[in-house]
């Protein structure tokens, strides 16, 4: 049975001043970056104050943006909102996010002590959900700068590519699970002795344990380990309750999470995966963004076909009979992938007959420039 999904309206999305927060998930490569952008482009243009948290390494979207760099701090974007709104864009640094918590929480001597750490640039960097989670303490902070001060009306999040939904969503709850494990307790114990009293009391058996860690990793790196996870427990004090207050931002009625995916059945089946996590979560899902649909030509599949052998049957066939058909047989290969990827939605459709669904055509190009944005929601 095929089923029509209702339709998504981004621009009346974006617009609506009871949207706070978006956030574009999905997995690696179907256009959430680009998503992400040319929303905050719209609402900006329309007259609102947004601003853009991207997470785009390959630094593409700075270029599209027409910004020479984008960092962690919010810069606005030249020749955008001039009707009132503007946009502001930052791309999430991780180590250097990182680097700023650490900053925030110790004394000048000692935040330079941590980050030469060589545990601490290695985990800063490369621990596994640190970017989920760091995009999410970035949105905290850029909600209550909002809050405080009014800035933005609208923020816009992209999120990382991560394998799966669950690295995104568990991502707070891993991070704090790492911090409340036993083990790390056991290695910041040591470098806190003289510190709390819970912490003096379990001295005895933490000795014990150290020596036998000692023999395992050696004593530099011991020590390394040591200043690294007391420093991590200074700097993520309050970690709980500011994971959770995100959790609940995202929650809120005013956030609106968009699935984006590519109009390919395996895609597809990875973007299912993400609304029912979503809705497992009960985070408010304001539905699905089918990215780069192929439009299907003027002239059907097989009548396409049918004329591009008539053009080169005969003898008489010439170069332009040959070229014409050769743009015929393109137009039939475009037309069928249309045709594949509209089943692939009717597919989506059937599976989640609730969930609206926008569809974004395939620009002929990648998108490179402000007006390239611009055109991903006409
Ligand atoms: N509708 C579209 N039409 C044409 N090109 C597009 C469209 N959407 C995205 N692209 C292009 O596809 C490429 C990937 O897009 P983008 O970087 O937004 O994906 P992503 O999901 O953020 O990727 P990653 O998971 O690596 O972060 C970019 O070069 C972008 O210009
Ligand atoms: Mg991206």
């Amino acid at each position: 049975m095929s089923r029509t999904p209702t339709t998504l309206d981004l621009p009346a999305l974006v617009t609506d001043p009871a949207t706070r927060i978006v956030v574009c998930c999905g997995s690696g490569g179907v256009g959430k970056t680009t998503t992400a952008a040319a929303l905050a482009v719209h609402a900006a243009e329309a007259g609102r104050s947004v601003v853009v948290l991207t997470i785009d390494p390959a630094r593409r979207l700075a270029q599209s943006l027409g910004v020479g760099e984008l960092d962690n701090t919010p810069r606005t974007v030249p020749g955008v909102g001039a009707g009132g709104g503007r946009l502001d864009a930052m791309m999430l640094d991780m180590k250097r996010t990182f680097d700023d918590v650490v900053h925030a929480h110790a004394d000048p001597q000692r935040a330079a002590q941590i980050i030469a750490n060589p545990f601490y640039q290695s985990v800063s960097s490369s621990f596994a959900g640190t970017q989920e989670y760091m995009a999410m303490e970035k949105l905290g902070q850029l909600r209550a700068e909002a809050d405080r001060t009014g800035r933005w009306d609208l923020i816009v999040v992209d999120t990382p590519p991560s394998r799966s939904a669950l690295d995104f969503l568990d991502a707070p709850k891993r991070l704090g699970s790492f911090l409340d494990g036993r083990f790390v307790r056991l290695l910041a114990a040591p470098a806190k002795v003289g510190g709390r009293a819970s912490v003096k009391a379990l001295a005895g058996g933490v000795a014990v344990a150290t020596k036998v860690l000692d023999k395992l990793l050696g004593a530099q790196l011991l020590r390394d380990v040591q200043t690294f996870v007391a420093a991590l427990d200074t700097m993520f004090g309050g970690f709980r309750e500011r994971a959770d207050a995100t959790y609940a931002l995202l929650s809120e009625p005013g956030t609106a999470f968009l699935v984006v995916a590519a109009p390919e059945r395996d895609a597809l089946r990875e973007a299912r995966y993400f609304v029912e996590r979503l809705a497992h979560d009960q985070m408010p899902l304001a539905g699905l963004v089918l990215n780069r649909v192929a439009q299907p030509g003027p002239i059907g599949v097989d009548r396409a076909l049918g004329a591009a052998l008539q053009l080169t049957d005969g003898e008489e066939s010439g170069a332009a009979e040959r070229a014409a058909a050769a743009a015929l047989r393109l137009q039939a290969s475009v037309g069928a992938l249309a045709a594949r990827h509209r089943a692939a939605l009717r597919g989506f459709a059937a599976a989640h007959p609730g969930v609206p669904v926008a569809v974004v055509a395939a620009a002929p190009t990648d998108v490179h420039d402000l007006e390239g944005l611009r055109q991903i929601l006409r």
